[in-house]
C-alpha cells in the first residue's frame, strides 16, 4: 500500500510553468469559488466559439464511444474538471470545461497540447510543411522527442496521424517504433482545429505527472475522471506481475485508493476500467459500478473491434458512505 496525501495544505490548486527539461513545473494558483462557466445543462460547461474543437490526435483507449455514458454521470457537478489520464481527452473535448487540469505521465503527449494551447501558429507553420512520405514518416521518427517544443509537439502529431492505427510506442531507448500507417492522404494539418483547440485549452491547466498528483489540487465538488490503460480481462486479484500496457494491479489498487480519498473529500469520482474480476474486487466495497458495452476504436486485431463489457465506477458521496 502506498502512502498517499489525503490534503493540499490549503492551497487550493496548482498551475504550470514552462520550467525545465520537458518545459513544465508547478506552482500554486487560487481558483476562487463559482469559477466554471455555464451551459448545456451541466454547472461547469463553457458554450462558446471553440465549441467545434474536437480531439487533435488519435489514442489508443480513446473514449469516444463512452461519452454519451460518461456524462450522464456528471449530472449536477459544479467544480473544476480533473482528467488525470488524459491521452487524447475524449471526455474533456465533448464538454470543453473552461476550468480543468489535465494530466498524463506522456511527457510528449503534454508537451504537444501545451504548445496547442501556448504556440498554436507556430505549431501549424511547423507541421503544415509536412508530407505523407514514408522517407520523411522514417526521418520524422528518427529524430522523434528531439529539437525544440513545438518541433517536438509537430513531430509527435504528425508520426499520430501516419503511424500504424495512431499508437504511441517507444523502445527502452525512447524511440519511437509504431510502422508506417495505410492511410491514402491522412489529414497531418488540420488548423482550424488545431486553433478551435487552442481557444478551449486557453486558461486550462496542463501537467506532466503520475495520477497521484490530482490528490493535490482537487478539492469538494470538483469532478476527477480516471481513464488508466485497462486491466487485462483475465487478470485475477492474485495477479503481481506487471501487465503488458505497464500499469500493473499495483497501479491499479494505488488508483483505488486515490479514487476513495477523493470521493471522502466530497470529489465526484469516475473511473472507467475493464470488467475484470479483480476490478470489480477493488471497487465493489466503496463504489457503484455500471456495465456498460463500448465499441474499441484502436484495436490492431480486427475481431477486438466488436463491443466488449467495461465497467464505468462511480464514486458514493461522503453521507451515502457514511455508516
Ligand atoms: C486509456 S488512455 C486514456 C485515453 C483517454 N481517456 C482518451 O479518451 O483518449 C490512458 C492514459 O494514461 C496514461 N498513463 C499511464 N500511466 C499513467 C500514470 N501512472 N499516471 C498518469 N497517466 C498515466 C497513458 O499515457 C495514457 O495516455
Amino acid at each position: 500500500m502506498h502512502d498517499l496525501p489525503t490534503s493540499f495544505g490549503g492551497l487550493p490548486f496548482v498551475r504550470e510553468q514552462r520550467i525545465g527539461k520537458w518545459g513544465f513545473g508547478l506552482c500554486v494558483v487560487p481558483v476562487g469559488e463559482g469559477a466554471c462557466d455555464a451551459g448545456e445543462g451541466y454547472p461547469s460547461m463553457s458554450a462558446n466559439v471553440e465549441s467545434r474543437a474536437k480531439p487533435f490526435i488519435k489514442w489508443a483507449g480513446g473514449k469516444n464511444k463512452l461519452v454519451p455514458q460518461l456524462r450522464q454521470k456528471m449530472n449536477g457537478w459544479k467544480g473544476v474538471y480533473h482528467e488525470p489520464f488524459l491521452g487524447g481527452g475524449a471526455l474533456f473535448w465533448s464538454i470543453k470545461p473552461s476550468h480543468a487540469t489535465l494530466s498524463d505521465s506522456n511527457a510528449h503527449l503534454i508537451n504537444a497540447y501545451v504548445t496547442v494551447r501556448d504556440d498554436v501558429d507556430a505549431l501549424i507553420a511547423e507541421l503544415a510543411s509536412y508530407p505523407h512520405e514514408y522517407p520523411f514518416f522514417r526521418q520524422m521518427r528518427a529524430t522523434f522527442g528531439k529539437g525544440t517544443p513545438v518541433q517536438r509537439a509537430a513531430g509527435f502529431i504528425y508520426l499520430n496521424k501516419t503511424c500504424f492505427n495512431g499508437l504511441f510506442r517507444v523502445n527502452k531507448s525512447g524511440e519511437f517504433n509504431v510502422p508506417f500507417g495505410k492511410y491514402e492522404n491522412p489529414t497531418i494539418c488540420d488548423a482550424e482545429n488545431l486553433r478551435a483547440c487552442s481557444r478551449a485549452l486557453h486558461g486550462v491547466y496542463l501537467l506532466q505527472e503520475d495520477f497521484t498528483g490530482v490528490l493535490r489540487r482537487s478539492e469538494n465538488s470538483d469532478f476527477v475522471y480516471f481513464d488508466p490503460p485497462y486491466l487485462p480481462l483475465s487478470v485475477t486479484s492474485s495477479f503481481t506481475a506487471y501487465t503488458p500496457n505497464g500499469f500493473s494491479l499495483e497501479d491499479h489498487v494505488r488508483l483505488r485508493d486515490t479514487a476513495l480519498i477523493l470521493a471522502n473529500r466530497g470529489v465526484r469520482v469516475v473511473v472507467s476500467n475493464s470488467a475484470a474480476p479483480a476490478i470489480r474486487d477493488l471497487y465493489a466495497e466503496h463504489f457503484d459500478i455500471d456495465v456498460v458495452l463500448a465499441k474499441r476504436s484502436i484495436n490492431a486485431d480486427a475481431e477486438g473491434r466488436g463491443a466488449i463489457k467495461e465497467f464505468i465506477i462511480t464514486s458514493r458521496s461522503p453521507s451515502e458512505e457514511a455508516p
